[in-house]
């Protein structure tokens, strides 16, 4: 048999690319199909069906393009999308196929990161409110304490390119405010949304001493090595010629420009129509 199937990753538009850019770091010999539904994004504030819908939409379409094992590298669609299609769809309509998240390898890891058992993790609105953080760290580690704070114009400072601007402090600095507010016990923060590495530098500079910061993309590769060496069952369908291949349901040519920002090598996108 020809293995040449790829690993499939998707967002709701750029923010994947820094979690992909992790993985293509830890494993580059695999082929890898990344899918951005820009079309629809952002996907933050939208409801728990259209989520859903959406994300089960761009599943099928990795799919079809021979993706036996689905990574979604978007917070938001773990949190809303994730754990029904791992449970209602794959087993009755794809049993063979894989689709895996963020949350969970996140929360695997997150009890190493603080010693004053108080965790915050900042995400889009969906991300906070699905709950679905402050439910996997206590099913793992019961006695960390998670506070919570959604930040919605992290994401938008972000594709507008401004994060880099002056103007972006004010919404750095209310957020984080927000979050330390909850508890003075915090020591560590999870950054729970895939654009948000970008804001590092700044965050890194508002932020007291003594509070770790935390992002996705390592560790989520990580855990994608590790799932590999133990399901041999996938891991010998893929294919490993280092082939990265990047779709957009936006426009491929804006998609290009602003990849630039995401991930550290050109980006050369096609636009695929997914008939909506
Ligand atoms: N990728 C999303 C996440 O990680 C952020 C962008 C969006 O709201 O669509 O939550």
């Amino acid at each position: 048999m020809i293995n040449k199937k790829s690993i499939g990753i998707f967002d709701s538009g750029y923010g994947g690319l820094t979690v992909f850019g992790s993985i293509a770091d830890q494993l580059p010999d695999y082929n890898y199909i990344y899918f951005g539904d820009n079309a629809r994004a952002p996907y933050g504030d939208h409801s728990y069906e259209t989520i859903y819908q959406y994300t089960l939409e761009c599943v099928e379409w990795l799919f079809a393009q021979g993706c036996p094992l689905v990574i979604l590298a978007c917070n938001t669609a773990s949190a809303k999308a994730l754990r029904t299609i791992q449970q209602k769809v794959l087993p009755f309509k794809y049993p063979g196929y894989r689709v895996l998240g963020v949350i969970r390898p996140t929360a695997e890891v997150i009890g190493s990161y603080t010693v004053s058992d108080t965790i915050g993790v900042m995400g889009t609105r969906g991300t906070v409110n699905s709950e679905s953080y402050l439910l996997e760290i206590h099913h793992l580690y019961p006695e960390i304490k998670v506070i919570q704070q959604s930040c919605p114009m992290w994401v938008p400072l972000i594709e507008n390119n401004e994060h880099v601007n002056e103007g972006a402090d004010y919404f750095v600095r209310k957020y984080i405010d927000n979050l330390l507010e909850q508890s003075p016990d915090i020591d560590a923060i999870l950054l729970a949304c895939t654009h948000y590495p970008l804001l590092i530098p700044k965050i890194a500079a508002y932020l007291p001493e003594g509070i770790q910061l935390v992002a996705q993309g390592e560790i989520v590769a990580g855990s994608l090595k590790k799932y590999l060496a133990n399901h041999p069952e996938i891991e010998s369908q893929l294919g490993k010629e280092g082939k990265m291949q990047f779709y957009t349901s936006g426009d491929d040519q804006d998609f290009n420009k602003h990849a630039s920002i995401f991930f550290p090598k050109e980006v050369v996108s096609t636009h695929v129509d997914l008939k909506v």
